[in-house]
């Protein structure tokens, strides 16, 4: 039976953090096409040895890492501690094709989660069901590199043998690496779902290891289907929060009863997951920064990719971009950590976002002269200040009260333009309501 008190209790800390770094880095750096190049150009696996053969990543450095997500705001991580192509950034002893075996010669899973906790982030991993290495992963699949090979056939390929070895490996990042957050798999198709992996044996596993571990929804679900989480009658497998990807749900998410779901909306920061050399489609900071706002208004966190390169370094432009948001966050996060819905409309200047009795006011594009504050009765008690400078706000609505008597208004002042371009923050307390 789904015991709905220990899911509230084990989701809480995830609810409050609401931003997170997602990282995607593997073999896949050395080509720069994306994570998905193998399958995409059904590059047969020959050609992608060479890769694992010269593995170095002078550059890595996961403290760099840690603090780039720290002073970006972001309370928690999930890298890749395997990714389709099978390749492992762990030292497992279930596989030679792992990073311990490159030139690199390091256990990455290790240091990432050693320095991103010694900077007091939470940690999560990444781990593919699918495995394009393994020679009992089916190749005549629908993403297989392989698919098309002549003659290409799953025939004494031993899928049980292959989910000995995923259940094995899985248990290893359970044992030998501490305190796991979070366990992010990825993905379920077709027929393989469920319990095609096995998957009540699965999470009774994972969280008998790791109790307290948040596990995502793809083990019945992807980033287009969300599984039985939103059925109101979750499956043991269900996982504990639904992540769509690349797009922020329109209202948020409820399941059958009308209840909020938990969320994450994983998103890039440019068009690739894995690094990829030629994609610089990147997202503005300021946009990136309305739309972490997006989803806490909405009830949902939000995961923000980095695709580090072939060096093990962050894109600059992923730098720059996550040192902008770290900004606003260092004056603006109280209208992030904590918060969520504020149950009023979303008003046309914004989005609202509330934490307890404060409602805090994004103001994205200008309202003329003074702002309506929805949701506030008029003559209310309550404190108004800005975020960006700690001021009161200016509640003096001179004549413009006249023609509307039940609205509460805040002066804006006269300069028409909003001191931050990305969100200017007002926070309101609602004293009555303390
Ligand atoms: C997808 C892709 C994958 C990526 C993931 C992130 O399912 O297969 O490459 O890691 O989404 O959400």
């Amino acid at each position: 039976m789904f015991d709905q008190k220990a899911y509230e209790q084990r989701v809480q800390w995830f609810k409050e953090a609401r931003f997170g770094m997602f990282i995607h880095w593997g073999l896949y750096a050395l080509p720069a096409r994306g994570e998905w190049v193998r399958s995409i150009e059904r590059m047969p696996e020959s050609e992608y040895l060479p890769y694992f053969r010269s593995f170095s990543a002078p550059d890595f450095d996961p403290k760099a890492w840690a603090k780039a997500a720290k002073a970006a705001g972001m309370k928690y991580a999930v890298l890749t501690a395997k990714h389709h192509d099978g390749f492992c950034l762990f030292d497992s002893q279930y596989t030679d094709y792992k990073a311990t075996n490159t030139p690199f010669g390091r256990d990455a899973v290790r240091e990432f989660l050693d320095a991103f906790r010694a900077e007091g982030l939470r940690v999560g991993l990444y781990y593919s069901l699918l495995d394009w290495h393994h020679p009992d992963y089916p190749h005549a699949d629908a993403h297989h590199p392989d698919r098309e090979q002549p003659g290409v056939t799953n025939e004494g390929r031993d899928f049980d043998r292959y989910l000995d070895y995923m259940h094995a490996q899985i248990r290893e990042l359970c044992t030998n690496y501490g305190k796991i957050d979070i366990f992010w798999f990825d993905f379920s198709y077709d027929q393989m779902k469920g319990e095609a992996w096995r998957a009540t044996k699965l999470v009774r596993m994972v969280r008998s290891l790791q109790p307290g571990v948040l596990i995502d929804n793809r083990l019945e679900g992807s980033g287009e289907g969300f599984g039985s989480l939103l059925s109101g009658a979750p499956s043991e497998y269900s996982g504990d929060f639904v992540c769509p990807e690349q797009i922020i749900p329109p209202q948020g998410i409820q399941d059958a009863n009308g209840r909020d779901v938990t969320w994450e909306a994983c998103v890039t920061m440019n068009n690739n997951w894995g690094y990829c050399a030629q994609d610089h489609c990147f997202k503005p900071a300021s946009m990136l920064i309305r739309k972490l706002v997006e989803c806490v208004s909405k009830g949902g966190n939000f995961l923000l990719n980095v695709g580090p390169d072939e060096r093990g370094r962050i894109p600059a432009e992923s730098q720059a971009i996550l040192k902008e948001i770290g900004q606003w966050m260092d004056k603006n996060g109280e209208s992030i950590y904590g918060c969520g819905k504020a149950g009023i409309p979303k008003p046309e200047y914004g989005r609202l976002t509330r934490r307890g009795n404060t409602l805090y006011y994004h103001l994205m594009d200008a309202p003329i002269g003074y702002m309506a504050l929805d949701g506030i009765r008029f003559g209310e008690k309550i404190h108004a200040y800005w975020l960006h400078n700690g001021q009161d706000a200016n509640m003096d609505a001179g004549w413009v009260q006249g023609g509307y008597p039940g609205v509460t208004f805040v002066n804006l002042g006269p300069n028409p333009v909003l001191p931050d371009p990305a969100d200017t923050v007002l926070a309101v307390e609602r004293l009555e309501h303390n």
